[in-house]
């Protein structure tokens, strides 16, 4: 298939890209190639690449930032998605399209399904939500919500993100500090790039879909597991959500079930399996 990958050289992007180019055309667009917020360059861009497929790795993510730059984060996250989607209908192609586990309030106490009513609680998350609905657009899409996502950094710079953050702190001897009262479904990109991929072949059928790693902790329970499966006695230092002032609100019970995905034959490994294949990458 012809694919065309936007956002080519984010965690989640490249790891898609590895995963798709071994067996498909894959043409990947960084940043510098192809910004998503300028309809014109995305309708350009796709004419040249034909996909038959199309998917979007590129976000506005800085979620704190996105409470006093909300225009960005729509541009980024929603009106972007909507050139996307126009492109995908002018080329019959599918969108693939990758929202987040934000678009629920997580006053949750089990696990979130696809049909449970999102509310978003912050900008950057209501950004995704308008993202998800403009996606519809397209005349087949897939649109996956991945959570607290975990992967080798592109070109080998600094991997991002609070997984990142908690094993840097560890490997350093230090004492990271950790939400005990935050719970997630962590997700490792090379996981979440394989089940892409696969829903794609399959010609799954299209609509929304949970696309994390198996089980859920809290980040006090994943960094207890960081370290057992580092060998290391680190310290942590448990904190909770309400002591920690950050400017955009974050969902605080947010697993998420990927029973849907698992329906159609794609099991997600558990998330210390995928911890445990990151670390081994890592090397
Ligand atoms: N990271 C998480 O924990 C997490 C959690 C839930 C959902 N998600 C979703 O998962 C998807 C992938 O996230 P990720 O973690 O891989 O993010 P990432 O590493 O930050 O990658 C995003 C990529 O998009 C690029 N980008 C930003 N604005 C762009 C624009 N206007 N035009 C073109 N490219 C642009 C970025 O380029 P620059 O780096 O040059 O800005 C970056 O390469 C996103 O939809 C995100 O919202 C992520």
């Amino acid at each position: 298939m012809r694919m065309a990958v936007v956002g080519a050289r984010g965690q989640l992007g490249a790891a898609v890209v590895n995963e798709c180019g071994s067996a498909h055309e894959v043409t990947a667009f960084a940043r510098a190639a192809l910004d998503v917020t300028d309809g014109n360059a995305v309708a350009s861009a796709m004419n040249g690449a034909r996909p038959e497929v199309i998917i979007n790795c590129a976000a506005y993510n800085n979620v704190d930032a996105a409470e006093d730059h909300p225009v960005d984060a729509l541009n980024g996250n929603a009106f972007a998605v909507r050139s996307l989607a126009r492109a995908a209908a002018d080329h019959g192609a599918t969108l693939v399209h990758y929202s987040t586990d934000f678009v629920f309030d997580g006053t949750a106490s089990a696990p979130y399904a696809e049909d449970d009513q999102p509310n978003p609680r912050s900008v950057y998350a209501a950004s995704k939500l308008l993202g998800e609905w403009f996606a519809a657009d397209a005349p087949r899409a897939y649109v996956l919500r991945v959570e607290s996502l975990f992967g080798r950094a592109p070109d080998g710079g600094p991997a991002k993100g609070s997984v990142a953050a908690i094993l840097k702190t560890i490997v350093a001897g230090g004492e990271p500090r950790v939400f005990e009262d935050r719970t997630v479904s962590p997700t490792y990109v090379v996981d979440a790039a394989r089940a892409t991929r696969r829903l794609v072949e399959a010609n799954a059928p299209a609509g929304l879909y949970h696309c994390v790693n198996s089980g859920h902790c809290t980040w006090l329970e994943f960094a207890r597991e960081l370290a057992r499966q580092l060998g290391v006695d680190a310290r942590l230092i448990p904190v909770r959500v309400a002591d920690v002032p950050l400017r955009a609100k974050r969902p605080q019970y947010c697993a998420l079930s990927n029973e849907k995905l698992a329906s159609l034959g794609i099991v997600m490994p558990t998330w210390q399996d995928a911890l445990a294949r990151y670390l081994e990458a890592r090397g």
